[in-house]
């Protein structure tokens, strides 16, 4: 498979292209202001359903024919969507059935988008044909060097109750668990009178009365992502099918609930990915930076690309703010060294009309008077100075375990506490990226050998092979941190027999007893109320504080690192370790705040031996090393002066103590 783009052909720049929204005379303007830029490459179609097929069995391919010549002979490359992530009117109108259906029973109508239920047999056929269509004239395309599969599968409807949805619901639990006795048991269906005779009586779990069975709802996520993978699956098969050689893409969205993207990853020739950082956040290059590297982690030892960033502000915030000066440079530079290959954005110009309209794009609705045109122009010249980087990896000996299976199960447990998965692996993430340590991202059955130190924050959902390999992990000598609500249920959201940390008490030598909920976090619902909020604990390393559960751990051969110094469980186990074979398991009796993670963190990495390279560094200069290539990055508004010396990238000359501006970035060589 041809992978020229990313191999031989520099960094990518460009971004969304829907010349259909535009008269011709706008596309000639636009291919000379790419050229302005140093765009290219653009992503052609992803909203263009309507405009290819005005018609069931009618297509109008003379304008899109068009605009891939006028790219072509402009040395601009395109990355051609499928068209299918938003079914035209007459597709509703013929057929009703296409739309999907929320949790409270309710038609999603057209007039906006993604307006499909990925299960109804009508819209799979609509979507196959169109692909079809399209790859059979354009499969030979010279200017195409990619394939985008619809777009941001599940963004807006990631899970579809609708009829088409109850029937394949069906189908998916049938093939799962073959007679309904095994899916009784499972299910735990004898509470509350749930029992089933037969699988037509089952229905995705719509809004009841109450709580719904923890077992279907985790069951329903698992069939909700795979309903929207197969959709993925049937496109990339049709491409295929037609001698389709270029990679085969669908954008991502960073950390997203609705689709285990290990599971998608794989069936991907590259992964892409859309990232949209709060501007009013002073800390959002870290949110970018955690989902950069779970990007990287997906497909390890392969470069992933940013397929959408905004170039200023976005639509969907409460506060929709511009970049800061040169933010947008530094935070493409942070993609770059994170392993994308490219910087692209959504879009290539602001649209003047539709939902998207104060929505900035490289090209801004008020021209190129702008500072936002002046900083892409500038970015792009930047880029095309830039080799290709080759490796991906960042040399991490630190991993954080990801894992959608235990997502999920704490979405739909009813837990003592309710906890935001994503914040707490962000907790983490934040902490070693503050001690400038890399982290990949794993799951939980990842190979793990090259690591020193995994952590687990809230693995609970746990099998027995998962369980076997981390176990394995620490016998070999790795240090492993599982923290406060891990290895408490199984794969049907089920207490396993025997209390908690039945799989993994062997390596850490403990037993949670009693969850000790808190209240939630200031600011959140119900956390105003009498009750202890925190929990501070104090160790031989300092003091740090935790939130959510303080836990009453039992030792069962480990020992107290720390102790909780405050509260319901003063004087009692907090942090513990237990020497298991050649290594370490430790546990966390709670989850840490921002501050105690940092504190365990610092602890963790002397424990594992591990060696702080950029340790004097403030936490708001980012050093990546990319293979041989090391970016330093300045996030913060204050100068520094740093130790980073090299053969400039940019400049094609030696760099010494390279001193960084706010925003500013460098690229050296060894
Ligand atoms: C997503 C979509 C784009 C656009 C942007 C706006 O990433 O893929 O079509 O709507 O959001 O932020």
């Amino acid at each position: 498979m041809s992978r020229e783009w990313n191999r031989s052909s520099g960094i990518l720049f460009g971004g969304d292209y829907n010349p259909e929204q535009y008269p011709r005379e706008v596309w000639r303007e636009d291919i000379r202001l790419m050229k302005d830029a140093g765009v290219n490459i653009v992503t052609v179609g992803v909203f263009a359903w309507s405009r290819i097929q005005p018609a069931e069995g009618v297509f109008d391919w003379e304008w899109l024919d068009t605009i891939l010549g006028m790219l072509h002979d402009a040395g601009i490359a395109v990355d051609l969507a499928t068209a299918t992530a938003s079914p035209p009117p007459w597709a509703v109108s013929s057929y009703p059935e296409i739309l999907p259906v929320d949790e409270r029973g309710a038609v999603l109508w057209p007039n906006s988008r993604q307006h499909f239920a990925p299960t109804s047999p009508v819209y799979r056929r609509l979507a196959a044909e169109l692909v079809e269509a399209m790859v059979t004239r354009y499969a030979d395309h010279p200017a195409i060097v990619m394939w985008h599969v619809n777009n941001e599968y599940g963004c807006h409807v990631a899970r579809d109750y609708s009829e088409n949805a109850r029937i394949a619901f069906r189908t998916w639990l049938t093939a799962k668990y073959g007679d309904v006795h095994a899916l009784n048991e499972a299910w735990g269906t004898a509470f509350w009178s749930q029992i089933v005779t037969d699988f037509s009586q089952i229905q995705p779990p719509l809004q009841a009365p109450t709580f719904r069975n923890p077992a279907t709802v985790l069951d329903f996520k698992r069939f909700s992502s795979d309903a929207l993978l197969s959709l993925f699956v049937m496109e990339r098969d049709i491409l295929r099918h037609h001698g389709v050689t270029q990679p085969i893409t669908t954008n991502f969205m960073g950390a997203f609930e609705g689709a285990d993207y290990w599971a998608w990853a794989a069936e991907l020739d590259f992964v892409s990915n859309d990232v949209y950082p709060d501007p009013n956040d002073p800390t959002s290059f870290r949110s970018a930076a955690f989902v950069h590297d779970l990007m990287r982690s997906l497909k390890p030892d392969q470069p992933w690309l940013l397929m959408e960033q905004a170039a200023e502000a976005v639509t969907w915030m409460p506060s929709n703010a511009p970049k800061k000066p040169g933010q947008m440079s530094a935070l493409s530079a942070q993609a770059i060294g994170r392993g994308s290959d490219g910087v692209l954005f959504f879009q290539w110009r602001q649209s003047p009309r539709g939902a998207e309209q104060y929505l900035t794009a490289m090209l801004p609705h008020a021209g190129t008077g702008t500072r936002t045109w002046k900083e892409v122009v500038a970015l792009g010249h930047a880029v095309a100075e830039l080799p290709p980087l080759g490796s991906t990896d960042l040399g991490a000996d630190i991993a954080l375990v990801f894992d959608w299976e235990s997502w999920w199960a704490l979405e739909s447990a009813y837990l003592p506490i309710k906890v935001d998965y994503q914040e707490l692996s962000r907790t983490w993430y934040d902490a070693f990226h503050s001690l400038h340590m890399s982290v990949d991202f794993v799951r939980p059955d990842a190979d793990l050998t090259r690591y020193r130190l995994v952590v687990a924050p809230a693995l609970y959902l746990l099998t027995e092979a998962d369980a076997r390999n981390l176990t394995a992990f620490v016998d070999g000598g790795g240090h492993l941190l599982v923290t406060a609500y891990s290895d408490i249920v199984g794969e049907s959201n089920e207490f396993r027999s025997g209390g908690f940390q039945t799989l993994l008490g062997e390596a850490l030598g403990v037993s949670t007893l009693e969850f000790g909920a808190l209240l939630p976090p200031a600011g959140r619902p119900g956390s105003d109320g009498p009750g202890e909020r925190l929990a501070t604990a104090a160790g031989e390393f300092g003091e740090f504080t935790g939130q959510y559960l303080a836990e009453e751990i039992d030792l069962r051969g480990a020992a107290a690192r720390a102790h909780f110094t405050s509260g319901r469980r003063d004087g009692r186990p907090a942090l513990t370790s237990h020497s298991f074979g050649a290594g370490t398991g430790y546990y966390l009796a709670t989850m840490p705040t921002d501050s105690g993670a940092t504190a365990v963190a610092r602890w963790l990495v002397a424990q594992a031996g591990l060696w702080r390279p950029d340790e004097d560094l403030p936490a708001t200069v980012e050093v990546i090393h990319r293979g041989d290539v090391t970016i330093g990055i300045n996030h913060g508004d204050a100068v520094v002066r740093t130790s980073l010396s090299g053969h400039d990238l940019l400049q094609d000359r030696p760099h010494h103590m390279a001193e960084l501006g706010s925003q500013q970035w460098v690229m050296l060589r060894a």
